[in-house]
């Protein structure tokens, strides 16, 4: 099998499993007893915290851990609305995950006037669209580190410079930018900061959000004192242990595998460009994560390539996951001006620590044939 598809998901890692695996066997406690057993659930749990705290140079006391990046980037987002009612704005951008547009559209319902801020060709943010869009009752601004579809880096710094000097608090969903590109929460100057473990080797159902000390949130979930009080609810324990080894392992491997992966990437990339005719790259030329790849092959259907790429086991998407089973066009691609046929031609190639340079030869071989003949069928030529 060859696994294309890291930004939807990444196989977990070895010493992840090895480390859950003892948690499950050994510890059961509560880490709400003040019993030993309970209290060494506690400091295993510490231990994690510290080190997703470490990675994104934040203090221990900063990281609250929640059900998914989903459930942070909710968290962020009514946590603060509900803490500061008398502010009825909201600015994010044209090209979030939903869990913010849910929730942007859910703020709208309940008459919060949300503003979605365009992009560029390339899928970034402009200034000066960010500066005509806040007023004196923007309650928070939200705008993701990386995008899952195209994988354009926004400007959070400017962002945030531009926000704070208006006294707005801002939220950065860094989902697919950990583990990818330095994710420093104080050095981006953001309030919020949206992670997932499942994204970074770690396993499913556990992420966590940055609330910056002093920030004003109110609590998501509520019915206990777990995560101070904050998100309430036994937490999930090995959910957490596991995350936490993620993350040093991710340390572990350092900046040598993220460029291992980037020259796979830039190999593909450069391939895929040159074997196949009328190919159109989306997503910004060097601003992106580099890791990921996604192209047009215009007069076919995404589905088309995806299943005829799934038989020789060459695993693709057209894009974020929770996309996949609808029949929309991705808001991401329209919002960067391509046709709907353009986008609906679209595929999402994502790389990572499970890929090989044979991988991608074996894809550079058989991906211009698939194309070719899918467009033998379809009758496509180049020139209109
Ligand atoms: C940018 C972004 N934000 C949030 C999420 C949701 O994270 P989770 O799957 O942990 O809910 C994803 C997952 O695809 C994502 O890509």
């Amino acid at each position: 099998m060859i696994y294309l598809d890291h930004n939807a998901t990444t196989p977990v890692d070895p010493a992840v499993a090895e480390r859950m695996a003892w948690f499950l066997r050994e510890h059961f406690g509560n880490p709400s007893s003040i019993y030993p057993i309970g209290r060494k659930v506690k400091e295993l749990m510490n231990e994690a915290r510290e080190r997703v705290a470490g990675s994104l140079g934040v203090d221990r006391g900063e990281i609250f851990f929640t059900g998914s990046g989903t459930e942070s980037d909710n968290f962020a987002i009514f946590g603060t609305f509900d803490a500061a009612p008398e502010k009825n704005e909201f600015v994010t951008s044209a090209i979030e995950h939903p869990a913010v547009i849910e929730a942007a559209k859910a703020l709208e319902k309940r008459g919060v006037k949300v503003t979605y801020l365009p992009v560029d060709e390339y899928g970034t943010v402009g200034l000066d669209d960010l500066r005509s869009a806040l007023t004196p009752k923007t309650g928070l601004v939200s705008v993701m580190h990386a995008n899952n579809e195209i994988g354009t880096i926004q400007p959070i710094v400017e962002i945030v410079r531009i926000a704070h000097e208006r006294d707005v608090p801002v939220h950065t969903d860094a989902v697919q930018s950990l583990g990818k590109i330095d994710v420093d929460a104080r050095k981006l100057g953001v309030d919020f900061l949206t992670v997932s473990a499942h994204k970074i080797y770690g396993p499913k159902g556990i992420g966590a959000l940055y609330i910056r000390r002093g920030a004003n949130i109110c609590p998501f979930v509520r019915g206990g004192r777990q995560e101070r009080g904050l998100r309430a609810g036994t937490e999930n324990t090995a959910g957490i242990v596991g995350f936490g080894e993620a993350v040093r392992v991710l340390e572990e491997k350092g900046r040598k595998e993220r460029f291992r992966v980037e020259k796979l990437a830039e190999t593909l990339k450069k391939g895929v460009e040159e074997r196949i005719p009328s190919v159109r790259f989306n997503g910004h030329p060097e601003n992106r994560v580099k890791s990921t790849l996604n192209f047009a092959f215009p007069g076919i259907e995404a589905e088309a390539i995806l299943l005829s790429l799934a038989t020789k086991e060459i695993y693709v998407s057209t894009g974020s996951a929770c996309s996949e089973e609808s029949e929309e066009v991705s808001h991401v691609l329209q919002a960067i001006g391509l046709k709907p046929e353009i986008a609906r031609s679209s595929i999402r190639m994502s790389l990572g620590r499970s890929n090989t340079e044979e991988d991608i030869a074996v894809v550079l071989r058989e991906l211009p044939e698939i194309i070719k003949k899918l467009r033998a069928i379809t009758a496509f030529h180049p020139e209109g």
